[in-house]
This record gives C-alpha cells, sequence and structure tokens, in this order.
C-alpha cells in the first residue's frame, strides 16, 4: 500500500482552507439526460466543451481542491490543447476519478442495487496514477423506504467500497468512498437518519477488515435529510444536527474529510443545510461539500450549447461557488 502520510496529504490538500470538491464526473448516460433536459445534443463534443467551460472558469481553484472526472474526459485535451487533466493541475487543482461501473440491480432484492466495476481495477487504478489522477470515487446507491434497505444490499455494497478503497490506497489514489442513501420517498428524517447511520456503520466497518487506512479516506454522504416526497420537510437546523449526529456515532476521527452530495436538493437548499453544518463546526474531520448538480445546474442551462452563452454560464458557475464556498465556511446568507 501506499505510504499513509502520503494518502493523508493529498485528501488534507483537496480540502484545505475551506475549499470543495466538483463532481463532473457524470457518465456519459448521465450527462447525456442532463444535457438533453437543457436542450443539448449529448455528442463527445459537447460533453467536452461543457467540461472545458466549467474547468476554464476564472477564479474556481480558490473553493475547489479538487475535480472528479469521468473516464471520457481524463483522455480529453481542452478546447486550448491542453490536456484536461492538466490544465486542472496547471490551476492547483487535484484531479481525480469515477471508477465505479454503476449501480445495477440486485439481483433477487428488487428496488435495490449494487454497484459493479471490480474487476480489472488494479490495472485500471495503475493507468490513473500514470495519468496523474491523484484520488477516486466509487458511488453505491441505498434505496430508503419503510422496509428497505435490506442487510445483504447495505453488506455487499459496503464490501464493494472496502474492495476499490484497498485497491486504490494500493496505486497510491485516495478512495472518495461514497454510499449515498438516496432521498428520494416520502420516509421522514427519522429513517432517514436510521438507514444513514448503517450505511455508514457498515461501510467503516467494511473498511477496516479489509485493512483501508482511515487516514487515507474520504467519505462523501448524502446530508440527513426528510424523504424528498414527505409532507413535513426538517429544515436546516434539523438536519445539521441530524446528519452530524449521524456522522459522530460513525465516522471515526482518523477519517480526515467528510463531503456531502447535493443529492438533488435545490441548489438554495442544499447551501443552507451546508451553512448550518458548518456553523456547529470545528467538527474531528473537515467537513465540506462535492456537488455535481448544485454546482452545474444553473451554469448548464445559462449555456444550452451556445457558443454565445459561454462567458454567461462561466460567470453562472462562479457565483455558485463562490457561494457554496461561503455556506461550507457558515457564512452564507439568502
Ligand atoms: P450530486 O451533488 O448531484 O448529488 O452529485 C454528487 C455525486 O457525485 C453523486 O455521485
Amino acid at each position: 500500500m501506499a505510504d499513509v502520510t502520503t494518502l493523508q496529504d493529498t485528501a488534507r490538500e483537496i480540502l484545505a482552507d475551506g475549499k470543495g470538491i466538483l463532481a463532473a464526473d457524470e457518465s456519459t448516460g448521465t450527462i447525456t439526460k442532463r444535457l438533453e433536459a437543457v436542450g443539448v445534443e449529448s455528442t463527445e463534443e459537447n460533453r467536452r466543451r461543457f467540461r472545458d467551460l466549467l474547468f476554464t472558469t476564472k477564479d474556481v481553484e480558490e473553493r475547489l481542491g479538487g475535480v472528479i472526472l469521468y473516464d471520457e474526459t481524463v483522455r480529453q485535451d481542452a478546447l486550448d490543447g491542453t490536456g484536461m487533466v492538466d490544465l486542472l493541475r496547471g490551476r492547483g487543482i487535484v484531479p481525480g476519478i469515477k471508477v465505479d461501473a454503476g449501480a445495477k440491480d440486485l439481483a433477487g432484492f428488487p428496488g435495490e442495487k449494487v454497484t459493479e466495476g471490480l474487476d480489472g481495477l488494479r490495472e485500471r487504478f495503475a493507468e490513473y496514477a500514470d495519468l496523474g489522477l491523484r484520488f477516486a470515487k466509487w458511488r453505491s446507491v441505498i434505496s430508503v423506504s419503510e422496509t428497505l434497505p435490506s442487510a445483504t444490499a447495505i453488506e455487499l455494497n459496503a464490501t464493494g467500497q472496502a474492495r476499490y478503497a484497498a485497491l486504490a490506497q494500493e496505486a497510491g489514489l485516495v478512495p472518495i468512498v461514497e454510499p449515498e442513501s438516496i432521498m428520494d420517498g416520502d420516509h421522514g428524517i427519522d429513517r432517514s437518519a436510521e438507514v444513514t447511520e448503517a450505511v455508514l456503520a457498515a461501510t467503516i466497518e467494511a473498511l477496516r477488515r479489509q485493512r483501508v487506512a482511515l487516514e487515507g479516506v474520504i467519505v462523501k454522504t448524502n446530508m440527513v435529510v426528510s424523504g424528498y416526497g414527505g409532507s413535513d420537510q426538517a429544515g436546516p437546523d434539523e438536519v445539521a444536527d441530524r446528519t452530524l449526529q449521524v456522522l459522530h456515532r460513525t465516522i471515526p476521527a482518523a477519517v480526515p474529510g467528510i463531503v456531502f452530495l447535493s443529492g438533488g436538493q435545490d441548489d438554495e437548499q442544499a447551501n443552507a443545510n451546508l451553512d448550518a453544518i458548518a456553523r456547529r463546526g470545528p467538527q474531528p474531520w473537515t467537513v465540506s461539500f462535492s456537488y455535481a448538480r448544485a454546482l452545474q445546474g444553473r451554469p448548464m442551462s445559462v449555456w444550452g450549447g451556445a457558443e454565445e452563452n459561454v462567458a454567461a454560464a462561466q460567470d453562472a458557475f462562479a457565483e455558485r461557488v463562490r457561494v457554496t464556498g461561503a455556506a461550507n465556511r457558515g457564512e452564507w446568507t439568502r
């Protein structure tokens, strides 16, 4: 395994000075849905143009310490001919890579998923390390209802997370371990808390069993919120208290960082909640954000695929990064 101190230093570098992570690692299937929703055809060139737009936006390195990429992007050049990975490195942003192959239906367990992508992963990590990538991401998806998840889905996904994380560390990349409990559905915040706690506890236990160094891991999780379909929606103070209670119960202080996904919350809600969490700091770990939709949604719709909108879309992205960075320091105002 790579030296634990090196892994720990990488994790700390990504999250230094209140910085967070941009998740720009949508698989082709996912980005296609997002682009088509704003009327843009999902060609390789359009995906490249959109990612170029994000990565060349001025000053975002002040608030973004890392960007998670998808395999296609790692192999693309920016519009000025620089490799995308080099472009980010040149700005002082640590490049990372999503390595899972997606959450697939779990046979025998209707409505539940297991994440695939372990086959050949050691060899892929060796290549990614050569390409200059320094951290990785693996997302598992846990369905939540009054009866789900099953113990089997929790266990299989936790085992997969740990197998991936051990291989990442062996190759010298910091694994972002992301078990996402999905907040669709009409369950209340108590059920969200109960499931998130069980999932994080099982994940940490699997990491320990498989000898993953917790000092060289970043945990990425959902905030503990009310199911989006429920009538009673918890406000930021309750979300912050419940989220931090679950994290204190499950995540050892050896873990250097915990980052939140936005998970389909609207931009304002995601940042109101992040701000309330930040105001309760300091915590044993660095707490920050790793958003995809809450950072990219607005700029993507402003862009709409049109060259003449690039400057306005970059302004919109810079604004999202600034506001999210403020929330992450507990300085967000509505
Ligand atoms: P959202 O912020 O859109 O939930 O995405 C974060 C992410 O990386 C999910 O894997």
